[in-house]
């Protein structure tokens, strides 16, 4: 039995089946690697600079990652906040600190501070998120 026949049986012509083939797709499967990777929207939460976890954010050139973002620190001491997730397909940033980029380590695509793409393969900035500093508590907001 062949393709067209076996679908005969079974009560589908082959249009049917190319409009149920893709039932199961969704939007974001069909965006391609350009997508946003959806950063995180509405954030407002506070870093203790005081806390074990967050102490790589008390040198220059250290980054955590908290709440899908990723915040550093500059080397001129300037508090740095984006998305952490790649927007060519999701793989978590680093922070190159004498560089002064965002660097994907997947496929090498590059973001400045300010998460403009810098180098491709990702064509969509990181999406930016402000920092306020009072005292040992850090900031980071939408
Ligand atoms: S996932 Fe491809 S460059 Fe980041």
């Amino acid at each position: 039995m062949d393709r067209k026949e076996f679908l005969s049986a079974i009560g589908l012509t082959a249009a049917s089946a190319v409009v149920f083939s893709c039932v199961g797709c969704s939007k974001s499967d069909n965006e391609g690697p350009s997508n946003s990777n959806n950063p995180p929207t509405g954030v407002d939460f506070t870093i203790d600079l005081t806390a074990a976890p967050n102490a790589a954010l008390n040198n220059n050139g250290g980054f955590i990652y908290t709440n899908r973002i990723i915040v550093a620190k500059s080397m001129s001491g300037a508090f740095l906040a984006v998305a952490q997730a790649c927007t060519h397909e999701g793989t978590s940033v680093t922070y190159n600190s004498n560089a002064r980029l965002f660097v994907c380590p997947n496929h090498g695509a590059q973001f400045a501070e300010n998460g403009a793409v810098n180098l491709g393969p990702a064509t969509v900035a990181l999406r930016r998120y402000n920092t306020s500093l009072n005292g040992t508590t850090l900031r980071v907001f939408s």
